[in-house]
């Protein structure tokens, strides 16, 4: 495994050029696994930012006349770069994630899948010709881009979230300023240094590095920034949505889920419980799409929790490839899991497993929760309806199919849901029926791939999806191209 090579204070990337932020501020990176810094972090401003969208406006009009599929080759050479870095890209996302090696290296996997995909949509980026009630007059809609695609992402899988939303906006023939993670900004970095030196022009696509009031929130209430993409928490989300609403520009929101995933009494207990580990557990918990509410059929519930609580407590937690999960981004995130956790236990809920920090020496000084299973939880107690992103997941008891459908839906968000049954009866009534973005049978919560439309219902979204082809609707518009003749004047 590489050790990856920090610069001591990591960069803006503005009009193709690595720049301090313009008061000098930087704030301290710690090593989620160690708790030990790891480097130091530009602190942008307004400033910063208005600068990276200056480059951004200025880099606009040669990018968006470029041929789309001349934009799709550039994309593929940064695809390319990506691949061939591998390693490098890896070895940084674990440094500054905590997550194992292996686990960083298949993200960057899904990353230069995304990357093919996107730079493939440069040669077709499909609009429609269709007819006319007008004899002698035809029409075609195009795609155009919006301008400056202001792009604001969560840090828990780095570089798939860089991925998922640079590839497709700069596709379309947007220029685009990265407000990066505030807990991964290092990949973010390297994202960018790779992509210019494989011949992303400047000013096409500029990183800013910083805090979310500071940096984000001033690309946010820009009025030169036409397009929002934001993935992130619903309070901030509906922040965004308020400001960019004010001067109506295009948002798109992939917020926070409480996914179920329910375990009827015909399931396979033995693949479900394992899928229900990887959904509540890996990436420790901190995934949009965790599965954090387990509704179980009354009939199978004893034997699957004890299979459950058996199977978690063998769970290795560490920044290693043999461990299962490593520890949560930082020590505020960490603090407020186990807070939650506290409360419910106050609340009358009782804890299965876990439920603690990990303290012994290995990893005392990083920032690790035990996995953690909860039981007896009110189906509208905090912990049942309040996203964690943490290895926290709690158990239901039902009585059948229809009281799971029930309390599947019953939750502010609607992201992911998943089913385990032998019945294709319960699941395709499960898919039909269940409110989320993304309805799964027999696997789990999460596990999207980059040409699915992903996305979410009530509070986890405002109905956009992202990547897929449907993506390109985020990032362009649509032009309704009408032509008239004269077979006269042939
Ligand atoms: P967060 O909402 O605190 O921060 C996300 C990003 O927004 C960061 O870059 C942050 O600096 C920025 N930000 C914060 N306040 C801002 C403001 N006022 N204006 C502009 N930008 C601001 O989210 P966090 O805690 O970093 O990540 C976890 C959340 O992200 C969870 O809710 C999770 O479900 C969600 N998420 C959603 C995904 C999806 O595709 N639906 C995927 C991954 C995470
Ligand atoms: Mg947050």
């Amino acid at each position: 495994m590489n050790q990856p090579d920090f610069p001591e204070v990591i960069p803006n990337w503005i009009d193709g050029c690595e720049v301090k932020s313009s008061a000098g501020e930087t704030f301290d990176k710690l090593s989620p696994a160690t708790g030990k810094e790891l480097c130091r972090v530009a602190r942008s401003r307004s400033a910063d930012v208005a600068q990276a969208i200056e480059a951004a406006m200025k880099a606009f009009p040669a990018w968006s006349l470029q041929t789309p599929v001349v934009r799709g080759e550039i994309l593929m050479a940064v695809t390319r770069a990506i691949g061939q870095h591998q390693n490098d890209i890896a070895a940084i996302a674990a440094a500054e994630t905590g997550m194992s090696f292996n686990a960083a290296s298949a993200e960057t996997d899904a990353a230069i899948a995304q990357g093919k995909f996107m730079a493939g949509e440069g040669r077709r980026l499909y609009g429609r010709t269709t007819t006319s009630a007008v004899p002698n007059k035809w029409a075609m809609t195009v795609r155009e881009p919006l301008g400056v695609a202001g792009l604001i992402i969560a840090a828990n899988t780095p570089i798939a979230n860089i991925a998922w939303k640079v590839f497709p906006a700069l596709v379309c023939g947007n220029t685009a300023v990265l407000k990066a993670a505030e807990g991964a900004p290092a990949t973010a970095w390297f994202f960018g240094k790779l992509a210019r030196a494989a011949g992303l022009p400047p000013g096409v696509l500029n990183i800013v590095q910083g805090f979310g009031p500071e940096a984000g929130a001033p690309l946010v209430a820009d009025p030169r920034v036409a397009v929002l993409s934001f993935t992130g928490s619903t309070t901030v989300g509906r922040e965004i949505a308020r400001t960019a609403g004010s001067r109506l520009a295009r948002v798109s929101l992939e917020l926070g889920g409480k996914n179920p995933l329910v375990v009827c009494d015909d399931a396979d207990l033995d693949p479900a419980a394992t899928w229900v580990l990887r959904s509540a557990f890996s990436n420790a918990g901190q995934r949009c799409a965790a599965g954090s509410r387990i509704i179980v059929f009354d009939a199978v519930y004893d034997r699957f929790r004890d299979l459950l609580i058996e199977r978690t407590r063998r769970l290795k937690v560490g920044p290693g490839n043999d461990d299962d999960f490593g520890p949560v981004i930082n020590a505020g995130q960490l603090d407020a899991v186990l807070a939650a956790v506290e409360r419910a236990r106050q609340a009358g809920a009782s804890v299965l497993t876990g439920g603690h920090r990990l303290d012994d020496p290995a990893h005392a000084s990083g920032f690790y929760m035990a996995p953690t299973i909860i039981e007896h939880a009110s189906p509208d107690a905090e912990i049942s309806v309040s996203e964690l992103f943490g290895p926290v997941t709690c158990l239901y008891r039902v009585p059948d199919f229809s009281e799971a459908l029930r309390r599947a839906n019953q939750s502010p968000y609607g992201l992911t849901a998943c089913i385990h049954t032998r019945s294709v009866h319960r699941a395709l009534e499960f898919t039909r029926r269940v409110q989320a973005g993304v309805a799964v049978v027999n696997a789990g919560t999460f596990g999207s791939e980059p040409h699915w439309p992903f996305g979410g219902v009530k509070f986890s979204g405002n109905g956009t999806r992202e990547p897929g082809t449907e993506a390109l609707d985020v990032y362009s518009n649509l032009k309704n191209i009408i032509l008239t003749f004269d077979p006269n004047h042939v």
